[in-house]
């Protein structure tokens, strides 16, 4: 396979297994491309890309402007907070105006859920999903698995145990779609308020045991409690939940094998993790961010690839 199945990158949903190795593969140069001394390729010199963020970021909105300019492409960079949206402006003619300006693709954050396959239904350029509510995150999902291939050699057959609010996570559900493709097992545990109820439709066990669900898996991928998606309190205190589902470096250490701790960001450190397991040799949390760049390079490339192969 040498192209994606797909024209935009919606959601984890919507790819083949080959799309997920094909970019793998891709993101196993950029990241020797990356480490190099001269970090940059002019790969995509004629491609021009709007950055368009209508929730906060810092890891996804950074790198993916640092793929791009990695990659040579030109750049606008869109935030919500201090735009016409402000005053009105909806989004498709938001994102008309900007397209005016002969934009090739699109990177967008959204607090919508399906805010992406909207957008790519209605305008003519390459869609680009860097999270829209509580629906997907691709891109991270992604990047995730290429971690844990990278740490662990492969990712089928691994067991990842996926820790926290699950209910609000666009990270576990791309990570669910993503890992399954991929021939992982997939367990999630948390506070059973945070454990949506289709969750066996998707083939997830759930593990309200967090300890056996540690002592299960060959990973654990420790999610953040999103306070600002809770219109209700989901557990009675913040104590109590790191109690139950907090990770600290005694319970890590007591653990049947040595597991991969990971991490989406931004941590909330002393609450799902502490500080001493952030640090350890044990997470990936930093690798994480650093594969985050050389996956959004491939994902860049590729996608841009399919739109200069309709131009020619
Ligand atoms: N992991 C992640 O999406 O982080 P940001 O919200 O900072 O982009």
């Amino acid at each position: 396979m040498s192209e994606l199945s797909v024209n935009h990158l919606l959601g984890i949903k919507y790819l083949k297994e080959d799309d997920i190795h094909l970019i793998f593969q891709t993101a196993d140069h950029f990241k020797e491309v990356i480490n190099r001394s001269i970090k940059k390729v002019p790969t995509l010199r004629d491609i021009t890309i709007a950055n368009l963020f209508f929730e906060n970021s810092t890891r996804t909105r950074l790198s993916f402007e640092l793929a791009e300019k990695r990659l040579s492409a030109d750049v606008v960079n869109f935030s919500a907070a201090s735009s016409s949206v402000k005053k009105g402006e909806t989004l498709i003619d938001t994102v008309n105006n900007i397209l005016s300006m002969k934009v090739d693709m699109v990177v967008m954050r959204h607090p919508n859920p399906g805010a992406g396959v909207f957008l790519a239904k209605h305008i003519n350029a390459s869609i680009i999903n860097a999270g829209d509510g509580a629906h997907e995150h691709p891109t991270q999902a992604l990047l995730d698995c290429y971690s844990i291939r990278e740490r662990l050699g492969k990712v089928h057959g691994k067991k990842v145990l996926i820790v926290g609010d699950i209910l609000h996570s666009r990270v576990a559900l791309s990570n669910i779609f993503a890992l399954q493709k991929l021939g992982a097992k997939v367990k999630v545990s948390g506070p059973k308020t945070l454990i949506p109820k289709y969750i066996d439709k998707l083939g997830v066990e759930v593990e309200t045991d967090f300890r056996k669900g540690l002592d299960w898996c060959d990973v654990a991928n420790m999610l953040r409690v999103q306070n600002e998606r809770m219109d209700i309190s989901y557990f009675p205190t913040t104590r109590e939940y790191t109690q139950q589902f907090g990770l600290n470096m005694e319970l890590l250490k007591s653990l049947k094998q040595e597991i991969v701790v990971m991490h989406p960001g931004p941590i909330n450190r002393g609450v799902e993790i502490t500080t001493e397991v952030a640090d350890s040799g044990q997470a990936i949390i930093l690798d994480q961010v650093e594969n985050g760049v050389a996956i959004r390079m491939a994902v860049l490339y590729l996608l841009a690839s399919k739109i200069q192969q309709d131009e020619d």
